[in-house]
């Protein structure tokens, strides 16, 4: 049921549950959490109970800016991961041509409009483009990204790499105390190795691997912007950990520090609980530990764990004033077959994205749908790769009825301090809805549209939200914060969970 789902982040907000008082801007109290029925009962209630006591002693930027939801359990020697909020205070300006080498790559173009007979094919000049993209992220971190090393915010000694604040909020799904991560998008064999290993057995290792884990693999992810994104983010929030709010910006109240300038890079990371036994290509990938999820049988508890984790797969997203969106997204997956010595040698281009193709399927009709111009993909890369809806991009742990751009474009936040709490129905189904990618429908044409800051949401039937500028990282930090802001508490977690 939840397969089309990302991030359990959006299962926890927007899947289950209901509240009445959603759309009310005044801090409203909460009827008590229902004690949870069942064996696993009695040891999350306690734990709950005592985090509810331990939250009214903690202030707004306490919660905003913490680290991790649990800090480090007593006698832990391991990496703890630092939050990097030290935001620029002055506007970092106009990006050198030698740092942004990307932004004057004159040999790909950002198509705006359709009419081309085919997509576009994957060429050296992409490769390049992509290889510009990762040099910068790669600059200055561990070659084989050694888990006792993590992930290096300084480089030559100046910060380069910042972090959202409010993400350590949700309990269940918010970052670990080792690396920083968040729980994502729950992936399957198929993802990884194809529909057909798995259907028609041709495969015995992943068949078995697909019996043996049929709750599917966690992913846990870490996401980290340059100076021009970070500043963007500390014209957002307040040092206090309230939200900015430009209250009539291009018409409407939006985060004060946005759009993103051009200049923002933004990456991230995505580490997967598939193994080199489960899925071949894993071989020699970073292992990194992670307080992440236990789990019993084939479900995923409350309880998190110490556990190790795999880089699977690499994002990027940059802004360029001349893509039509604004934005550019990109991605990378981890290919161990490669010769290449550094893990960053063993990373492959999955493909670009530029727009949704709002003039092909599904967002047009079959009939009528003109080819993919705004995605390019890698089709001859060393990995099996499902891509995402129609030929649009999406990378191996992500939904592949989804597009990079459909998803991030579709963040949309109730005003500052609203909550949407789960099943609420108060911002756009970012994760799935039903026929995604399959029907010509509104639903389908509004998803696979493009919006660019500060657009309101396409189809009118959401009025008065923020747009995000594409940051779905943004969208947690607000939407956590009007959990926090109106309900002084994280959504619970139900344990056991399926996810
Ligand atoms: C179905 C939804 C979905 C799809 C598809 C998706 N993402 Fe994301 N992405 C998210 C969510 C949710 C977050 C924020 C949560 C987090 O980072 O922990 C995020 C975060 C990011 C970030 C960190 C900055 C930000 O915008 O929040 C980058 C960069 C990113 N994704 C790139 C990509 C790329 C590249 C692709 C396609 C290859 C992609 N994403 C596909 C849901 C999606």
């Amino acid at each position: 049921m939840f397969r089309s789902v990302r991030s359990t982040v959006g299962l926890t907000l927007l899947g289950l549950g209901t509240v009445a008082h959603a759309q009310t801007a005044a801090p409203v109290r909460p009827p008590k959490v229902p004690p949870i029925q069942g064996p696993m009962s009695r040891p999350t209630v306690a734990r709950a109970a005592e985090k509810a006591v331990a939250a009214t002693k903690e202030t707004t930027s306490g919660f905003a800016y913490r680290n991790a939801t649990t800090p480090p359990a007593p006698g832990w020697t391991g990496p703890v991961f630092q939050l990097s909020h030290d935001y620029p205070q002055k506007d970092p300006g106009t990006c050198p041509a030698n740092v942004c080498t990307w932004l004057s790559n004159k040999k790909v173009t950002f198509d705006q409009t359709p009419g081309e007979k085919t997509q576009t094919q994957w060429s050296p000049e992409w490769a390049q483009y992509m290889q510009q993209l990762l040099d910068y992220v790669r600059e200055g971190q561990d070659l084989q990204l050694d888990n006792q090393v993590g992930w290096q915010v300084k480089v030559n000694g100046n910060t380069r790499w910042f972090h959202m604040p409010w993400m350590a909020y949700d309990t269940k799904t918010g970052r670990e105390f080792v690396h920083g991560l968040t729980n994502e998008r729950t992936a399957q064999i198929s993802d990884f190795l194809g529909e057909q290993l798995v259907d028609e057995g041709l495969n015995k290792l992943s068949l078995s691997a697909t019996k043996e884990t049929a709750q599917g693999y966690e992913t846990w992810a870490f996401g980290v912007y340059n100076e021009w994104g970070g500043y963007a983010i500390g014209r957002s929030w307040n040092t206090d950990g309230t939200p900015r709010i430009d209250k009539n910006h291009n018409g409407g109240p939006q985060p004060a520090g946005l759009p993103f300038p051009e200049g923002t890079l933004v990456a991230k990371l995505l580490f997967t609980t598939a193994t080199p036994k489960d899925v071949p290509y894993l071989e020699g990938s970073p292992v990194w530990q992670a307080d992440r999820h236990q789990t019993k049988g084939t479900l995923f508890l409350c309880e998190r764990q110490v556990q190790e984790v795999r880089l699977i797969q690499l994002d990027v997203a940059v802004v360029d004033k001349s893509s039509p969106t604004r934005w550019v997204f990109g991605t990378f997956a981890y290919n161990g077959k490669l010769k290449g010595k550094t893990v960053w040698d063993r990373l492959e281009p999955v493909g670009v994205q530029w727009g949704n193709d709002p003039w092909s399927s599904p967002a047009a009709a079959k009939a009528d749908s003109l080819p993919i111009v705004q995605s390019v993909l890698n089709t001859k890369i060393g990995t099996y790769q499902h891509f995402g809806c129609n030929n649009r991009l999406a990378g191996p742990v992500d939904n592949k009825l989804s597009s990079c751009m459909a998803c991030h474009a579709n963040g949309y936040t109730p005003q500052a301090g609203v909550a949407s709490p789960s099943g609420s129905n108060t911002i756009p189904p970012i994760f799935g809805f039903p026929g995604q990618c399959t029907t010509n429908s509104v639903d389908n044409a509004n998803y696979f549209t493009n919006n660019q800051f500060p657009m309101a949401y396409a189809g009118g039937q959401y009025p008065n939200l923020m747009n995000m500028d594409t940051s779905l990282q943004m969208w947690v930090a607000f939407l956590q914060y009007g959990q926090f802001n109106q309900f002084n508490q994280p959504e619970a977690c139900v344990n056991p969970s399926g996810t």
